[in-house]
């Protein structure tokens, strides 16, 4: 029997469609059987013999994990839009790239002139303030807790669609973040409107911690096919201190949600990657992950954590910390799966000195504001810019410039940021800057990060 899923993805049916029941009910029927519409079956996926990761005391039982994470695979398979390929995909990676191409010339010309303004990169929108975890060490870089920000003002879908299209004027690529993402019920709606845009790639940070609900929605169905990088953060393996660290008692469903995403990355044409905050006197955990990732063949993505703009001073001199440093760059060299160039992630870990870049990497909040020129600056208040008042990103980038001029804002003076921050995003400004004037090194940083790596 084939199962004519794609009947459900032509037509709209609601939850309540007795046909969408029905379809329903032959595809389960048939993913238990193994068939699938419109698919080639997948091989059955086994955990890998892992080589550098050894299960420790306190260790999820990965076998019974990966047994739960197939069935909510099965389930929700037949249901899933596959993603576009051919000649529509071609166009959206071709225009991006040209987007980006002219934005580097655009930027070269502006930094030969000492200026600062440069045209963005990707853009971060906190979709939301709301999350249902309560990680210890989550603050908006003020020092204030996301989940205990105000949330009024959060802008509804057509706002969020009109947002995208004036950022799509003048950035490529966009990244979904918060709070948690995947709290909001029209995400799907919001991905599809980036992916029509042309946004590549197209990101999201996410807790992981939904997806068994989510992928099971009909609803859902088209998420996975527009989102190019799924970033899970994964700051340890052991449920017991991910529920912790991460105040909540769901950092199993993380954890076997993640191996949902494992065991449909191939199929559904997205990177995933896990993000990994390092604290200081766990450097064990973080290394857990690194071997882990690196067996699983899952991108890893080291954070040092930020207490508001600077790296937590005690990671500094930490023999533990030294020692997971020198092996992530390790691996790095070897060729494992650790995202971004060696030079960058040397100085992201060691904390180089840098001069951050952040009109590169505009955050954009939940309501629409453009926080300017950077979120993390101590000494000047940042100027909140409603987006949806301009048509383009060069109209807003010249009104936002006249606020506060980001040419020679980074430093210590009571006029400047006065934040001397190193987060993780600056490195990557860091290494954009760099990239101006060294092309080659730009290319092995987007072929890092974009790249599908051994
Ligand atoms: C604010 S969260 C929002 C997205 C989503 N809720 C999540 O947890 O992935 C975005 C990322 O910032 C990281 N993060 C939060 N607080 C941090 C800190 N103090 N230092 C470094 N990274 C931090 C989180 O681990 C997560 O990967
Ligand atoms: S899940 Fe993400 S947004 Fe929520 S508290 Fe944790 S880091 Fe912050």
């Amino acid at each position: 029997m084939i199962v004519p899923v794609m009947e459900m993805a032509r037509t709209r049916m609601t939850a309540s469609d007795p046909r969408r029941a029905s379809l329903l009910g032959r595809a389960r029927e048939a993913s238990a059987t193994g068939e699938t519409a419109g698919y080639i079956a997948e091989k059955p996926k086994t955990l890998p013999i892992f080589k550098h990761y050894q299960p420790a005391a306190g260790d999820p039982d990965w076998q019974r994990l990966l047994a739960e994470a197939e069935e909510i695979v099965a389930e929700a398979r037949p249901m899933l839009e596959r993603p576009r390929r051919g000649l529509a995909e071609l166009g959206r990676r071709t225009a991006a790239y040209r987007q980006a191409l002219g934005n580097f010339r655009k930027n070269r010309s502006l930094a030969r002139q000492g200026r600062e303004d440069l045209r963005p990169l990707y853009f971060i929108w906190t979709l939301l303030r709301n999350c249902n975890f309560g990680c210890e060490y989550c603050d908006d870089h003020q020092g204030r807790r996301y989940p205990e920000l105000p949330k009024q003002g959060t802008l509804d879908t057509e706002q969020g669609r009109k947002l995208l299209e004036i950022m799509r004027t003048g950035t490529c690529s966009v990244y979904f973040a918060g709070g948690e993402p995947t709290m909001r019920k029209d995400l799907p709606e919001l991905t599809r409107a980036a992916r029509d845009l042309g946004y590549f790639p197209i990101v999201i940070n996410t807790n992981g911690s939904l997806f068994h609900k989510v992928l099971r929605r009909e609803s859902w169905r088209t998420f996975l096919a527009d989102i190019d990088i799924v970033v899970v953060s994964l700051d340890a393996l052991r449920p017991a201190r991910l529920n912790e660290l991460w105040v909540t008692e769901r950092s199993q469903d993380v954890l076997r949600n993640l191996l949902v995403l494992w065991l449909l990355s191939a199929e559904m044409r997205f990177k995933l990657m896990v993000n990994t905050v390092i604290l200081p006197g766990a450097a064990g955990d973080a290394r857990a992950v690194l071997d882990f990732a690196n067996d699983m063949g899952i991108w890893f993505c080291p954070v040092p954590v930020n207490q508001g703009p600077t790296v937590a001073a005690e990671l500094a001199g930490d023999r533990e910390y030294d020692e997971l440093v020198a092996a992530i760059l390790d691996r790095k060299r070897a060729g494992y799966r650790v995202t971004g160039s060696l030079r960058m992630n040397e100085r992201l870990l060691r904390s180089a000195p840098l001069h951050c870049r952040n009109t590169l990497k505009p955050h954009i909040d939940h309501d629409g504001r453009l926080v300017w020129p950077c979120k993390a600056t101590v000494n000047v208040k940042p100027r909140y810019v409603d987006v949806l008042r301009f048509s383009s990103v060069d109209s807003l980038y010249e009104y936002a410039s006249a606020e506060i001029d980001p040419t020679g804002f980074h430093g210590p003076g009571a006029d400047q940021c006065g934040a001397n921050c190193n987060w993780a995003q600056n490195y990557t400004t860091d290494a954009y800057a760099h990239g101006l004037t060294h092309p080659r090194a730009l290319v092995a940083e987007v072929v890092s990060f974009l790249g599908r790596g051994r």
